[in-house]
């Protein structure tokens, strides 16, 4: 099932809980944590994904771009992240993390940077429910999608079907009515948009609009 999962960093964060409201719609609502070294911004943690839970109509879907996700993801799923992303690039023991993450009752993922390949993490897949392929270098939304990584979005989709389980595979950054169809061809079925939710006038219509051009 092909889903959708509007980026909140997008969205008014003085509104949050109106902005919720708008994407009630949509399968997920995604919540960039940034913490200022992984990446070069900052944006929130674990009190507003706790605050987000009670208000939230849909899922959380955290894609922790940290340092140190060992220590922390388990806490982001506890907190209320039904799902919780991690960097692969970032992990010390992803295997570790990664079943932290399901003990506390979360599905887990790992993400890729642009740069990082998915060969050699491939044996992680059993391990997890998603993969994200980065289609922009993390940190910011607004960015222009990297069609340059939709190779690796069919490298991992191959993968998955060998590997004959219930993988998803996520792509994150760019995601727009123009460029989402590319995303499905390569074999994506989470897509994640920011700005092209946030941004237009009735976010609601727009995600009906992506899923629509999505399922085409
Ligand atoms: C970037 C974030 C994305 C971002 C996407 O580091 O991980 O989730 O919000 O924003 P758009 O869709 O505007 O590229
Ligand atoms: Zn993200």
């Amino acid at each position: 099932m092909l889903q959708i999962s509007p980026s909140i960093l997008s969205a008014d964060f003085a509104n949050l809980e109106s902005e919720l409201s708008r994407i009630s719609g949509a399968d997920w609502a995604h919540v960039d944590v940034m913490d200022g070294h992984f990446v070069p911004n900052l944006t929130l943690g674990l009190p507003v994904v706790e605050a987000l839970r009670r208000v939230s109509p849909i899922p959380l879907d955290c894609h922790l771009m940290i340092e140190d996700p060992d220590r922390w993801a388990p806490q982001y799923a506890e907190a209320g992240g039904s799902s919780v992303t991690f960097h692969i690039e970032a992990a010390q023991d992803p295997v570790a993390t990664a079943r932290s993450i399901r003990a506390a009752g979360a599905r887990a993922a790992f993400a890729l940077k642009p740069g990082t390949p998915f060969a050699p993490y491939a044996d992680l897949l059993p391990e997890v429910d998603m993969v994200l392929v980065m289609t922009v270098e993390p940190g910011f939304g607004g960015q222009s999608f990297m069609a340059d990584q939709m190779p690796k979005v069919t490298q991992v989709r191959e993968a998955v079907r060998r590997h004959g389980g219930q993988v998803w595979i996520q792509v994150d950054g760019g995601v727009s009515e123009e460029t989402i169809g590319r995303c499905v061809e390569a074999g994506a079925d989470v897509f994640v948009a920011g700005s092209a939710v946030f941004g237009a006038d009735d976010a609601g219509q727009q995600v009906q609009v992506l899923r629509d051009l999505a399922g085409r």
